[in-house]
């Protein structure tokens, strides 16, 4: 796909939440979505929020083109920022991306797949501006990557397989990572298939599956609607975005038309678990922090501005109450319409500071053993 037609997928399903007349259950085999029901086209997002929350900087896409007044011929390569990527090192390898193949590679997952298996260096992934369209899958054999995008704003990946076209809603996320000590920094995430319409079942879009191990998100930017970061991941978010693209809802109405998470911790011996720093949720619909996929789910949202999109009960048990006594989901100092606990599910917990501060830092996902190293 051209940068242009790119641009105009990403519109189109941005228009997609716009246009969309009701709210369907996509997720029909689990029967979770409650309050299903059919309204005409009401938008009743905070509209500075969403202006906010599309930030994508289609320039970027372009400025290899223009090269004024210079004699001499023009390279799509002339812009490559010098010096990049930076020198490997005694601990890293570098893998570069680059859509205009200036680079080692033109697609991510042509990057991913010279990655070693079961390497002991880590593998910075160095991925220049631009929307990747295409489906990137990690696999378990490979442990210690790091994508590193040149910023939310003009880095992307993005893919459009909804739950039909992937054959179940497992395989369906744009990205999935089913490696230990993961790390993404300065890139998006979206999963750009036109947002569920009414009878069309299976087309649940999932947009970051964060299955397995630890992960560290920073500066990232995470679009999506129904569950759109699941998995059984050990994961911290810091400074990300997460954008919902779910279906407008008509005022006043308790239909829920998406979810953030969806985590899948299956019992009290795993220690898996989300947690957002300084993040920020904002977007279109009425919507969960997160539904317990698995009996044990566990999601921390800490410091996050969290727009009036969020639905007042805030989290969902996937209709099994016995889950209420074994799911944990928290929250801590969060700020904005959709943070107000006063209308919360009774399971939801109140962090005090001494049970906040276990998911704050990196050490929630004992960065001091694999993080740091790199980060510093
Ligand atoms: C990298 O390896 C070389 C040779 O073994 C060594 O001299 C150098 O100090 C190492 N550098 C770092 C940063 O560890
Ligand atoms: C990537 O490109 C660099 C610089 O041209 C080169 O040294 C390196 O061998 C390439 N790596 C791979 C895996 O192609
Ligand atoms: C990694 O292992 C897989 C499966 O054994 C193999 O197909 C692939 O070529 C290996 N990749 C590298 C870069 O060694
Ligand atoms: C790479 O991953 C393995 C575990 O799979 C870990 O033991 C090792 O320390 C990691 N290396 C780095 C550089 O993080
Ligand atoms: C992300 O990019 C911005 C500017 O492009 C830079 O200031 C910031 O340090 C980067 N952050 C990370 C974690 O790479
Ligand atoms: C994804 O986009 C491609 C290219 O536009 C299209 O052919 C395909 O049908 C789309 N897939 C889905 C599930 O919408
Ligand atoms: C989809 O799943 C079914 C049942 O597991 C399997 O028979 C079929 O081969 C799968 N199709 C694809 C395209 O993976
Ligand atoms: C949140 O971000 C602010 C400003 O970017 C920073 O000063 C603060 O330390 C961060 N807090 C946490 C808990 O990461
Ligand atoms: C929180 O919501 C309750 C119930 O809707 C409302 O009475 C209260 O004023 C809200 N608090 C804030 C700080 O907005
Ligand atoms: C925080 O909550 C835990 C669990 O309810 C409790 O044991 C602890 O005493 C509390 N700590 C503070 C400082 O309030």
């Amino acid at each position: 796909m051209s940068p242009k037609s790119l641009c105009f997928a990403v519109l189109v399903a941005i228009f997609a939440v716009f246009a969309s007349r009701v709210v369907i259950n996509p997720f029909p085999q689990l029967q979770v979505l409650d309050n299903i029901a059919d309204f005409g086209i009401t938008i009743s997002f905070s509209s500075s929020f969403v202006a906010k929350f599309i930030p994508f900087n289609f320039d970027n896409l372009h400025r290899h083109h223009k090269h004024p007044d210079k004699g001499k011929p023009v390279s799509v390569c002339d812009d490559f920022p010098p010096n990049f990527p930076p020198p490997e090192t005694n601990t890293t390898l570098t893998l570069c991306v680059d859509q205009n193949g200036c680079c080692n590679f033109t697609k991510v997952q042509a990057a991913v797949d010279a990655v070693p298996n079961l390497s002991i260096k880590r593998t910075v992934i160095w991925i220049n501006s631009g929307i990747y369209y295409e489906k990137v899958i990690i696999p378990k054999t490979k442990p210690n990557i790091t994508f590193q995008g040149q910023g939310y704003t003009s880095t992307a990946i993005a893919w459009n397989d909804t739950a039909l076209s992937a054959n179940g809603t497992s395989y369906s996320g744009s990205v999935q990572v089913f490696s230990t000590n993961f790390i993404a920094k300065n890139i998006s995430f979206m999963n750009v298939a036109p947002i569920p319409r009414p009878g069309y079942v299976g087309a649940q879009a999932d947009t970051l599956h964060d299955d397995r191990g630890r992960h560290y998100f920073k500066d990232c930017y995470i679009q999506g609607s129904v569950d759109f970061i699941f998995g059984n991941g050990k994961s911290l978010y810091e400074d990300c975005q997460m954008l919902s693209m779910a279906n407008p809802v008509a005022p006043g109405s308790k239909s829920i038309s998406g979810a953030v998470t969806a985590h899948g911790r299956a019992s009290a011996d795993e220690n898996s678990g989300f947690a957002f720093v300084n993040c920020s949720v904002g977007g279109t619909g009425r919507i969960w922090l997160g539904r317990a996929w698995r009996p044990f789910s566990r999601v921390v949202f800490a410091f996050t501005y969290m727009a009036d999109i969020i639905a007042p009960e805030g989290w969902n048990n996937f209709k099994d109450p016995t889950r209420d006594q074994t799911i944990f989901y928290g929250e801590y100092n969060c700020r904005g319409a959709g943070a107000n606990m006063s209308g919360r599910t009774p399971y939801v917990q109140r962090l005090n500071d001494t049970q906040a501060s276990l998911f704050l830092s990196t050490s929630f996902i004992d960065g001091d053993q694999w993080l740091l190293s790199y980060d510093t």
